[in-house]
């Protein structure tokens, strides 16, 4: 096999040689040594962005997840190519909901609460629950908008169906001031809706899925924080669970934490609750702060990670000698319903 640095060259002629024909986006949780490539580095509401934007390259190579190329080719024109170096790298959240048990819930909440919900799903969904979403009126949210959109929801319908992170939609909604008690899960394995108040109540029905990685963040993890270093402050991602987002000091999207963490004056000490990989890269581009994983064993996104210089090179050299690799495209049906979901949002 190729030495690393015979790779990283490799790569590095291929971008030249491909020039604007190549467009590498990379989410902040991948690996450095894929990262590095980046021409465009974002959380995933950036990504999105960004790909509606690019309308030169022929080929987008996504550093991501199976979800963002998606987004990204439904985004994009007929003629540019979305390639996902490694198709293993799925979503856990995204595979917590598919589009029958979708559907099925769809029919059974409309059974209890009527024409009164707005579907809204996390970006970090299959297309064609993003399809669902549109062609019901919702749209799309992402971790720096949620805020935003939840409140738009509001002034559609008197029920939020939020898909398929509880804790995002959770955590939303509470900082909107939606009480815990007027929210429900919807179970998707047992096809049962969990509430304490009264039915009449429910205001936001959460979809029972959490982020595998963001799990590992726990009440433990920041009691042993406060408690070993009381001058730190404790920021999360608002995938985490609740009762973790209220213990810490400042939670928000992948954006808000960089940005909180750059603007943090020298001297200050953290402790973060996200991806291992954007984590490590704090630390490193911050010496003159203290910065610590909230968890001490880091916590790495398995399949953001499957990402990695081998896959990146080969696909690559795969477009260079003419035959195309691992493209995402998504079925033009499921695409024309979801892009009404994401338009919803990018134009907010
Ligand atoms: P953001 O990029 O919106 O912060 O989401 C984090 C994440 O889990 C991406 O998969
Ligand atoms: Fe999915 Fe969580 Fe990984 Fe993001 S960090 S891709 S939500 S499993």
């Amino acid at each position: 096999s190729l030495a690393q640095e015979e790779m990283e060259n490799r790569v590095w002629d291929i971008k030249k040689e491909m020039g604007a024909q190549l467009f590498l986006p990379c989410h902040h949780y991948q690996r450095e040594e894929v990262y590095q490539f980046a021409d465009a580095a974002g959380d995933s509401l950036q990504l999105a962005q960004i790909s509606a934007k690019n309308r030169h390259a022929k080929y987008i190579v996504f550093c991501g997840v199976h979800f963002m190329a998606e987004t990204a080719d439904i985004l994009t024109s007929a003629e540019q190519t979305v390639i996902l170096p490694d198709m293993r790298a799925g979503c856990s959240m995204a595979d917590m909901a598919d589009i029958h048990q979708t559907e099925r819930a769809w029919d059974m909440l409309q059974s209890l609460f009527g024409d009164t919900m707005l579907p809204l799903t996390y970006v970090n969904s299959t297309a064609a629950i993003k399809a669902f979403v549109g062609r019901n009126g919702g749209a799309t949210v992402t971790s720096s908008n949620a805020k935003k959109m939840v409140k738009w929801a509001f002034t559609q319908k008197k029920r939020v169906f939020f898909l398929p992170d509880q804790h995002l939609g959770r955590n939303t909604a509470f900082d909107l001031g939606v009480e815990l008690a007027d929210m429900a899960v919807w179970d998707p394995i047992r096809n049962e809706l969990i509430y304490e108040g009264a039915l009449e109540n429910v205001k936001v029905i959460l979809w029972k899925g959490h982020c595998s990685v963001h799990a590992h963040f726990t009440i433990k993890n920041i009691e042993f924080v406060r408690a070993k270093y009381p001058d730190m402050q404790i920021i999360v991602h608002p995938e985490c669970a609740h009762e973790v987002v209220a213990l810490s000091d400042f939670s928000g999207s992948t954006k808000y934490i960089i940005d909180t963490i750059e603007n943090a004056p020298a001297g200050s000490a953290w402790a973060i609750g996200t991806e291992m990989n954007l984590v490590q890269r704090l630390i490193k581009n911050h010496p003159d702060k203290k910065i610590i994983s909230l968890n001490p064993v880091m916590c790495p996104c398995l399949t953001m990670n499957r990402i990695d210089l081998p896959h990146l090179l080969w696909s690559l050299e795969n477009i260079i000698e003419g035959k195309e690799t691992n493209v995402i495209k998504v079925e033009e049906n499921t695409a024309r319903d979801a892009v009404l979901a994401l338009e919803r949002m990018l134009k907010l």
